[in-house]
């Protein structure tokens, strides 16, 4: 049985792994995921928890019979392409990790606990991240989830199948979101805050709102060497410059902007490209800020694509509004994961979680555990066994004191 975070990382952290860069390749209903899920039932089976699947795929590893009021924490599994060992896992692990040490200090919950895995939060196979908390509080209908396609074409709702799970129930779920007195979620801080501070622990205060836009440009495929330029339309350019523009307007928006993700037809160096289709990922500290950028984007997009004889269009994919988590709670779990009588610093966040989700139907708090490289959605992303430790220590104190009258 493994019951010490050591030893659940060590059943983990090979699964879904590129040997040769160092990167994870989790995506959900792939066989990497396949393993990882099988990985936590197995876990969590082997501490003594009641695995179940929810209607949209999330896995629930309870301590105590489901009902009112439920102490959850839990991550996902999922990755980005080539992403790190910790976003995600780190807190699904350091959940069950948590729950064996309340065990071995003999605390006995007067609420149950549950550590949660959701499916898709990266929206790295599908588009739409955090899709499965999404699903689960009704803040994307079922309709769209189950018609979502990955690169291939395949729907979320086939893909499910594919993996043996039944797609036709997906969508809200009240009943089990009003089991959930609280949800905390341990995750891997994904900027230099705490490295900064010093401090191995932090507290989430706000999710900067963000959101992807799908953009698509197209031209006429023609021959490279043969074509004037004068006789092109060439979708490429307009592109090139709205990814310049984005740039530009985060800049002037204390914003942040990224394309990091492009197709290109037929995608041969010798023909005029036919259509590109690009992915603006946008973030700022406020709504307006990031209204601003995405309009002028827009603008710069449709004046480029104008320019060159192409058509453009862009759709909103997905949309996370700002969030602010609640003080109340999140002052008590500070106080709880302080040290030296100090609490522990409460930091914004560009990142996107499913307690961001979550956090409008439930009361909702996250931990963060230093990051040194200060790197993340890349193998660099990294946590000192001492603070993985600190991490899982805090979370263990935070249960304690929530599941605990
Ligand atoms: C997910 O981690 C995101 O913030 O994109
Ligand atoms: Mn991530
Ligand atoms: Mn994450
Ligand atoms: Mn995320």
């Amino acid at each position: 049985m493994s019951e010490t975070f050591d030893d659940l990382w060590a059943g983990l952290a090979p699964l879904g792994r590129d040997r040769a860069g160092g990167g994870y390749r989790r995506f959900s209903w792939t066989p990497a995921d396949r393993d990882v899920r099988a990985w936590f039932t197995d876990a969590a089976s082997g501490l003594g928890l009641d695995v179940r699947t929810d209607r949209n795929g999330n896995l629930w590893a309870w301590w105590g019979e489901p009902g009112p009021g439920a102490i959850v924490t839990g991550s996902h599994l999922d990755s980005v392409p080539d992403g790190g060992a910790f976003d995600g896992p780190l807190g699904v692990a350091g959940g069950l990790a948590a729950v064996a040490g309340l065990r071995r200090r003999g605390v006995v919950p007067d609420r149950p606990i549950a550590v949660t895995v959701f499916v898709e939060e990266e929206g790295a196979r599908f588009g739409v991240p955090c899709l499965g908390s999404r699903l689960l509080t009704g803040a994307i209908t079922a309709h769209r989830a189950a018609g979502l396609t990955d690169a291939d074409g395949v729907t979320w709702s086939a893909a499910m199948q594919e993996a043996g799970l039944d797609p036709s129930g997906i969508g809200p779920d009240p009943d089990l979101v009003a089991h959930i007195g609280a949800f905390v979620e341990l995750h891997i801080e994904q900027g230099r805050g705490l490295a900064d501070s010093g401090s191995p622990v932090g507290v989430a205060g706000s999710v900067w709102p963000h959101g992807r836009w799908r953009m698509d440009f197209s031209g006429r495929a023609d021959h490279a060497g043969t074509t004037r330029l004068a006789d092109r339309n060439d979708p490429m350019l307009p592109f090139a410059a709205t990814v310049l523009a984005a740039r530009s307007a985060a800049e002037e928006n204390g914003a942040v902007a990224t394309v990091g993700k492009v197709r290109v037809w037929p995608n041969g160096s010798n023909a005029i490209p036919s259509r590109v289709r690009a992915w603006l990922d946008a973030r700022a500290p406020d709504e307006a800020a990031l209204r601003a950028v995405t309009d002028a984007v827009d603008a710069a997009a449709r004046t480029a694509a104008s320019e060159h004889g192409v058509f453009h269009a862009t759709y909103q994919e997905s949309y996370s509004p700002v969030v602010e988590f609640r003080t109340g709670l999140r002052d008590r779990i500070a106080a709880l994961a302080g040290h030296d009588g100090a609490p522990a610093p409460v930091l914004p966040t560009g990142a996107g979680h499913d307690a961001g989700v979550l956090s409008a139907v439930v009361p909702t708090a996250m931990l963060f555990v230093r990051n040194p490289t200060g790197i993340s959605h890349a193998p660099q992303e990294h946590a000192e066994v001492a603070d993985r430790h600190h991490g899982v220590a805090a979370l263990t104190d935070v249960l304690a004191d929530l599941a605990c009258d």
